[in-house]
């Protein structure tokens, strides 16, 4: 049991295996939040002791208690227009106009297992795994209810939050926000770390104080962006991966989104995460219920290396789905840094029968394949082959590709349109655009309106047929530029405002419907590389293409920071040819290698132009990563070294028995006359011996963690590191 309710006072107490979360409905029925950090035990109240806060307004039920504020306490769920200040979680406007949310304590709810979201990826439990809280709150001046949903996974020392919204009532309220995580932390001192980017450059890691204020990490692109990521860690100063506290936040959502942290008045942070206000505008009519997205939460108190490792659980295990979510991932090769839009059959079939003979189980065909499309300017919707480039189609192509003993993978951009297409000539209107202005074309492309059914019908036929005419295993489902000119002929003109978030609804629905219909498919997730890299995506697709950089030194400082929250196995990562298409660097094979393999690994360039020393690396890369696949995938992953600061990226996956550990990594350069480095590795067993296979000497467990080990003297840049220990029985 890890939800425990003290009727009398009030509290509500959420243990998992480390951590607990508290709140308190009060006398007045508001729902204080009391606590989340580690295991204390009993009710944490004590701590809370306000002044009378100048202008700092009191509830009217508090009579002559000038201490009692709503600008002043932790709330659980923090709404506009009752005197609290600070940042809010949810706003609406009545039939009225008036705007309060006054909301009260009415209920509480307590099942097994963890709740799902209808519509809306969620984590999922079962009844031995989980429980579900849900506390039902009321406005106290109109007939909106607004349940809190909590889901426990204790043994992962996981807590789900989302909001459900109904009206009860007889007029429709507008809501213009509705977020799914409010979480005030009322003690400590706090930093904030976010990860934002930009295209070829996704999730660099920043830290930084908490200055008074608001601060925040956000996207108004439509999805959840390469600019910044839907995930968040409030850290102690003191916080490393080993020691210290830390709270993450996962938002599960793959459109806009706001993640705002206030420092008040009282040195208090409270941190809001949901869906951008700024695209949301949504009429909850009589007797209609709104669900936000989940947000996924952690804390550790011993730092960010325990925290990434609950996530990373969390979402291999209850958010991926689907046959490949925990089975070992092909290795496959794409043809688009290979070829380009410049490809003919023989072209693939020439790059597919060498990348058979080295080992590779599967070719993915990339953009072009289809329609008018000899370049990004056209034949966007058509998703039916292009005869010129395959003739004898996809089933003939597939079958050759099947002879050589792989299989075969194809590209789409199903949310996409050209406007040189037969499918925007034939329906204009399903292009999202501004009647009275002309769309903002990005990579000359036009976004299709998700929120009408006949669109994703129409996708759903064309994919499907397209699934149905060839032997397909795989599927990219790639999405190539941001989305603006919000507007649809499907809702009436005071509901524009629901547009951004009933895209993603749309998008989520065409995803289910295709992943149960292609059970067998692997679907990987891709925005232009990693520009929709979020939990929501990952729902559908248990891995995401993680940047179009496969430059393998940036690729470790993009790796590292996605590592944080996601999961190694949903990284996308290929080896791709030299000098690196997108830097003009060049970087030894072997270290392409072990960073493309600290994901879901492949190839993405012509093999044939290899030289026949490469060649033979790459059927030994294959063999590895074979062997060494499990490992990578299900192991626990530590991060040795910080890449953005350190001359090495160097990485360890450990076994769950700690008896098998790989230590990857790349050192940047080679300095003259300097001492080589050492790195301690961490997870060990310390009483165990572990023998390194490339030196076969023995190491005490204790020794490697504490003192640590050399790593390879260093000649040139960019050096792979790759040691491989296993304890001796
Ligand atoms: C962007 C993707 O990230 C690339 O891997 C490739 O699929 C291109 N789109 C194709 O247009």
């Amino acid at each position: 049991m890890s939800i425990f309710i003290n009727e009398k006072t009030g509290l509500f107490q959420i243990v998992t295996e480390n951590t607990e979360y508290q709140m308190k409905a009060d006398k007045y029925g508001v729902l204080k939040h009391l606590w989340y950090g580690g295991k204390t035990g009993c009710d944490m109240e004590y701590l809370l002791n306000y002044p009378d806060v100048g202008f700092s307004g009191n509830i009217y039920d508090a009579g002559n208690d000038r201490t009692y504020s709503l600008d002043t306490l932790p709330l659980e769920y923090a709404c506009e227009g009752v005197g609290d200040y600070r940042i809010t979680a949810a706003a609406a406007v009545h039939s009225d106009g008036s705007c309060a949310l006054d909301l009260r304590y009415k209920g509480y709810r307590i099942s097994k297992g963890k709740y799902g979201i209808k519509g809306l990826p969620a984590v999922y439990a079962d009844e031995n795994e989980a429980e579900t809280l849900e506390i039902i709150l009321k406005d106290n001046c109109s007939d909106i209810e607004v349940t809190l949903k909590y889901g426990v996974l204790p043994k992962l020392d996981i807590i789900t939050r989302c909001i459900s919204i109904a009206n009860n009532g007889n007029e429709p309220v507008i809501f213009t926000k509705a977020a799914s995580l409010c979480l005030d932390i009322p003690q400590g001192s706090w930093e904030w770390i976010h990860f934002h980017g930009r295209h070829t450059l996704e999730r660099q890691i920043e830290r930084m104080p908490l200055n008074h204020g608001i601060q925040e990490s956000s996207s108004t692109r439509g999805t959840s962006s390469h600019q910044q990521n839907p995930t968040v860690l409030l850290c102690s100063p003191d916080c490393t991966e080993t020691a210290g506290s830390c709270i993450g936040a996962v938002l599960m959502y793959s459109g806009s989104f706001q993640t705002k942290l206030q420092l008040d008045q009282l040195e208090q942070v409270r941190l809001i995460v949901g869906i951008h206000p700024d695209l949301f505008r949504w009429e909850l009519k009589p007797s209609e219920v709104f669900d936000t997205p989940e947000v996924i939460l952690s804390y550790s108190g011993s730092g960010m290396e325990a925290l990434s490792h609950n996530f990373q659980k969390v979402i291999r295990e209850h958010v991926c789905r689907g046959k490949y979510k925990l089975s070992e991932r092909p290795v496959l090769i794409n043809n688009w840094e290979a070829t380009y839009f410049d490809f003919d059959e023989n072209k693939i079939l020439k790059i597919a029968e060498q990348a058979a003979d080295l080992g590779v189980d599967m070719l993915v065909l990339d953009d072009g394949w289809f329609g008018k499309r000899d370049d990004d300017c056209s034949g966007l919707g058509d998703w039916f082959v292009n005869e010129k480039k395959i003739g004898g189609g996809l089933g003939r192509l597939a079958e050759k590709i099947k002879g050589m003993g792989m299989k075969f993978g194809l590209w789409f951009e199903p949310e996409m349109v050209s406007e040189d297409s037969e499918l925007y000539r034939a329906h204009p209107e399903w292009a999202i655009q501004i009647p009275s202005k002309k769309p903002v074309r990005s990579r000359y492309q036009l976004v299709l309106d998700m929120t009408n059914p006949e669109v994703r019908e129409y996708i759903f036929e064309a994919i499907s047929n397209i699934l149905n005419s060839a032997d397909i295993s795989y599927v990219k489902w790639d999405m190539n530029r941001s989305i603006c000119d919000w507007h649809t002929p499907c809702l009436p003109a005071e509901n524009q405002g629901e547009m951004p978030h009933r895209y993603i609804l749309g998008l989520y629905e065409l995803l289910e419907r295709l992943t149960n219909a292609f059970p067998d498919v692997l679907f990987e997730g891709c925005s232009g590389g990693g520009g929709r890299f979020d939990a929501g995506m990952l729902y559908y697709c248990p891995q995401i293409w993680c940047s179009d950089d496969t430059d393998a030194f940036e690729r470790t400082k993009i790796q590292y920071g996605t590592s944080f929250f996601y999961p190694v196995s949903a990284v996308g990562a290929h080896i791709s040819a030299v000098p690196g298409h997108q830097t003009g660097r060049i970087t030894p094979i072997e270290t392409r290698a072990v960073t493309a393999m600290a994901g879901s690994f492949g190839y993405e360039l012509d093999l044939n132009t290899l030289s026949d020393g490469e060649k033979q690396k790459v059927k030994e890369q294959i063999v590895r990563f074979k062997q060494d696949g499990p490992l990578i995938h299900n192991g626990l992953y530590y991060r040795l070294s910080n890449p953005m600061t350190d001359k090495f990226a160097v990485w360890e996956f450990v076994s769950e028995n700690r008896t098998d550990v790989l230590v990857n990594g790349v050192i940047f350069r080679t300095e003259p006359n300097s001492r080589q480095y050492s790195i301690k590795l961490r997870g060990l067993l310390p009483e165990a011996d572990y023998r390194l296979a490339e030196n076969g000497k023995v190491y005490k467990g204790s020794a490697l963690m504490n003192g640590g080990i050399l790593l390879p003297k260093s000649w040139g840049d960019y050096v792979p590191v790759e040691m491989h220990f296993t304890v001796e029985v």
